[in-house]
């Protein structure tokens, strides 16, 4: 019997949601991956307090996470959506892969050292669960046996550690975990900030106004991009390096309309035109998102019943898996 391919992914309520976050993960869930597999898709609130945070915003954010997933067409018959602390799996696997990492694997990550160096600037202390992060997201993965998770670029290095202890734990204490694999997107697997763009649009970052929320009003989200920084010169070519705003805008373009980066750029003869385009690209893509989002706010007993369900499914299929695991590693079943 043909295998349906189990794909699960997952994103941090640690601030509103990003066209980034959009055009990176979301449209993919909701294009394609939860027709043609069985999707589970988890607003992962654990890793929310991996820093500095307050609870009653991650609550509300959390909330909101779930509702604009759902706003943005996922959709409960097809797939799974669920809250991460609902279900119990999770940290109970994390542990045995905390005793399956390295330390010095986990200090090699590249969002950890950069985040450590972001908190540190801040003068707060890192959270040893910055560091032990990796690990969860390995947990979350592997218990569902996931072959597929799609994700933007940023995450492809913890993608490869999650194979790598899959694959050393099933060496060690025999064949427990699925091996899965990154699935990035064509284009806009990295959008970028628009006023910094050689750095991600990152939903946690202070300064807003490089960012475009999925929830911005269009006037907003319109003046976001027009004032996107663009470079010098006034040729618009595709080249990340040379010209990297403008890179992004028909990275952004492109991804909104279907349509190739290197094909748009040789149809725009200036700036100006291609920040209109996008724009109103970019408020088209939005406008039916914000709309259902908030038709679904009005209604907020239908997303409790999502989560319920969603968390109810979630323990079933991950259950077994993390028993399994906890036999295999040596742990001695409760009579
Ligand atoms: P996060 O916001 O870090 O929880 O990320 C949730 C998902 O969105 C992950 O798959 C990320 O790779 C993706 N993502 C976040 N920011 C961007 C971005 N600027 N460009 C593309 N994908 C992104
Ligand atoms: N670490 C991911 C991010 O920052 C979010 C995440 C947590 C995730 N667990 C996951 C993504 C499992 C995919 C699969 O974006």
């Amino acid at each position: 019997m043909a295998h349906t391919a189990r794909i699960f992914s997952g994103i941090k309520p640690t601030g509103h949601l990003t066209l980034g976050n959009y055009l990176g993960a979301i449209r993919q869930w909701v294009e394609t991956d939860q027709h043609r597999a069985d999707a589970l898709f988890c607003v992962v609130d654990l890793h929310a307090l991996t820093v500095d945070h307050d609870p009653a915003r991650v609550r509300r954010l959390s909330r909101q996470a779930v509702t604009l997933l759902l706003a943005a067409g996922l959709d409960p018959e097809r797939c799974t959506v669920f809250l991460q602390s609902h279900v119990d799996e999770h940290t109970r696997l994390a542990y045995l892969l905390e005793c399956t990492a390295t330390d010095g694997e986990m200090r090699r990550m590249i969002q950890y050292k950069e985040k450590v160096a972001r908190e540190q600037a801040a003068g707060r202390s890192v959270r040893l669960s910055l560091l032990t992060y990796p690990v969860l997201m390995a947990a979350d993965i592997l218990a569902y046996g996931a072959d597929e998770v799609p994700v933007g670029d940023d995450q492809a290095q913890h993608l490869e550690l999650t194979r790598d202890l899959a694959v050393r734990f099933n060496q060690r204490y025999g064949p427990a975990f699925t091996v899965p694999r990154a699935v990035l997107p064509k284009v806009a697997a990295r959008v970028m900030d628009l006023q910094d763009p050689t750095s991600k649009m990152g939903k946690s970052h202070a300064e807003s106004s490089g960012i475009v929320y999925l929830l911005d009003e269009a006037d907003v989200a319109r003046r976001k991009v027009m004032r996107a920084v663009t470079d010098s010169g006034s040729e618009v070519t595709y080249d990340r390096e040379a010209q990297p705003g403008v890179t992004n805008l028909l990275e952004i373009l492109a991804a909104c309309t279907g349509r190739q980066p290197l094909e748009l750029a040789g149809a725009y003869a200036s700036y100006g035109a291609l920040k209109r385009d996008t724009a109103d690209a970019v408020v088209e893509l939005c406008r039916p998102v914000r709309e259902r989002h908030a038709q679904l706010c009005a209604d907020p007993s239908y997303v409790d019943e999502v989560l319920r369900a969603g968390a109810e499914r979630a323990r079933g299929l991950a259950r077994p898996t993390v028993d399994a695991a906890y036999r295999a590693i040596g742990l001695m079943p409760p009579a």
